[in-house]
């Protein structure tokens, strides 16, 4: 078959696997390939069990494979022969030198640039999708046109929104598709191009045209709002444990103001996740950079509250457990950053159970899709870390269970048979507030929620 364009994917990770996925799917004339330097993660791809789990990606990329949807590793045959080359590697928090622990690390980034320079012999539209520092664009244009004779690179903006979890529902129902180029005749007509790809089966109102720094900046912006939303929510939290106000009934209320609106206020152990920490700390340093030390302030106190919000959890569980868990079995349930993902990338649950293990407790972990990650996030073989995939088994024993997600898994659990399994006094720490506490109480639990009152028996 013959192809109306060729699109290439550098980068096939949580975002470059779906969203191009969802191009081919909608988009049988056009040949999308995803190509990345992780000879392990594209076998995945090609194989039945994919490197990542998403909702509905499965039948979407077995619909798809092999007739206009391609996973390689051999990326200069890949660039040479594509029109529009998405770059969807990975950028995150640099982790030496100048900007360590808050800059974004460009190196995958560059190198990638530089490869398309070497491999490419006609005209490319180059998109960046990964999530860059603002201005990144200008150095993208610097590195592929210093060249002058050879072909032409159009640089433009296309962050994604998507959240894990709901990926696949994201992309083909997006709030909005943002993309942004140069305010030039061939920056134009590369915005045209792009368009024409989403607007297969993107209502064209949702298609949003900027200039290319503002849609750079407009996706740290977002993550951040988010993050921040999150953290608000939390800091009031702790205030309402103080003053028997209920964090729910607070979220409810001024979620129905319309100028609030209802989303993203669950109180919860903290927001994790590969971006908003490493998003938000990249626009503190380049507000930084820019000599804006009270912005910087102002948005690394989200993050601030992030940790405290983690740190206050296991610093509750330890009071309430009579100031020692040393020796204590503690099931750990839910190790993702979030339901319906094996991702753990920065979980609170990694933060509370290094904080538990350093108090000597042993954690017991259980959930559906990530103990692989589990293991690797906490290190293989470490003393005092136990799987368990059936959540029976983690809470055998226990003297208290963490719900670290929100797995609706852990809502139909028989609770009584696992409390009558666990040392007494039981303890039930919810930082999901997912559970039906009244009911815990009732079976003999103690229960702490976040940011309501606590349920115990004594
Ligand atoms: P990821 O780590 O899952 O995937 C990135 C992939 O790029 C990896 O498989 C890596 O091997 C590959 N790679 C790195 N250098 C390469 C090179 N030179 N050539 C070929 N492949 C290379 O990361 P991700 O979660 O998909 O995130 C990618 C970008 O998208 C980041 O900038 C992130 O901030 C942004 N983003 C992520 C999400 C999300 O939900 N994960 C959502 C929106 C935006
Ligand atoms: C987030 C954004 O929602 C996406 O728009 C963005 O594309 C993505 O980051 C990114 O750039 O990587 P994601 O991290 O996948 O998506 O998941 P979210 O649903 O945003 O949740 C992030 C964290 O906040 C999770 O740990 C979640 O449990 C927590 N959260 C979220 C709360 O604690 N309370 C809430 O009310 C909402």
């Amino acid at each position: 078959m013959t192809f109306k364009k060729r699109i290439l994917c550098i980068g096939a990770g949580y975002v470059g696997g779906p969203t191009m996925a969802v191009i081919a799917d909608k988009s049988p004339d056009v040949r999308v390939e995803l190509v990345d330097i992780n000879a392990e993660r594209i076998a995945a791809w090609n194989s039945d069990h994919l490197p990542i789990y998403e909702p509905g990606l499965d039948e979407v990329v077995k619909r798809n494979r092999g007739k206009n949807l391609f996973f390689t590793t051999d990326t200069d045959r890949g660039i040479a022969e594509s029109d529009i080359i998405f770059v969807s590697v990975n950028t995150p928090t640099k982790t030496f030198g100048q900007g360590a622990g808050l800059a974004a690390d460009l190196q995958y980034w560059e190198k990638t640039a530089r490869q398309i320079l070497r491999a490419s012999t006609s005209d490319k539209i180059v998109v960046e999708k990964s999530t860059l520092p603002v201005r990144t664009a200008e150095a993208m244009d610097r590195i592929l046109n210093s060249n002058g004779s050879g072909p032409h690179f159009e640089v433009l903006s296309n962050p994604e929104f998507l959240a894990e979890g709901t990926a696949i529902e994201d992309l083909l129902d997006p709030d909005r598709v943002l993309i942004g180029g140069m305010n030039t005749p061939k920056g134009q007509k590369a915005l045209d191009d792009l368009e024409a790809v989403y607007a297969s089966w993107v209502p064209r109102d949702r298609i949003i045209r900027t200039n290319v720094w503002s849609a750079e900046l407009a996706k740290l912006v977002a993550n951040a709002f988010l993050a921040q939303r999150v953290s608000s929510i939390n800091a009031v939290s702790a205030l309402c444990e103080r003053t028997s106000a209920d964090v729910g009934e607070v979220a409810h209320a001024i979620g129905l103001d319309s100028r609030i609106g209802p989303k993203f206020l669950k109180a919860s152990v903290g927001f994790g996740g590969s971006c908003f920490r490493k998003d938000i700390l990249n626009l503190v340093y380049i507000c930084r950079q820019h000599g804006l030390a009270e912005v910087a302030a102002y948005w690394e106190a989200v993050v601030a509250m992030n940790d405290h919000q983690q740190d206050r959890f296991v610093a509750r569980m330890i009071s309430e457990m009579f100031n020692t868990v040393a020796g204590k079995r503690i099931a750990i349930f839910g190790f993702a950053f979030k339901a319906d993902t094996g991702d753990t990338r920065e979980s609170p649950a990694i933060r509370v159970c290094r904080h538990l293990l350093e108090e000597r407790a042993e954690v017991c972990i259980t959930d559906p899709k990530a103990l692989d990650n589990a293991a690797r996030d906490l290190g293989p073989d470490t003393p005092g870390v136990v799987h368990a995939q059936d959540p029976y088994k983690a809470a055998e024993g226990a003297h208290a269970i963490a719900v670290m997600t929100e797995w609706k898994d852990f809502q139909a659990l028989d609770y009584q048979r696992i409390y009558d399994s666990m040392e007494k006094p039981a303890f039930v720490f919810d930082g999901r507030n997912i559970l039906d506490h009244a009911k815990l109480h009732k079976i003999g639990f103690n229960v702490y929620p976040i940011g309501k009152a606590a349920l115990t028996h004594v």
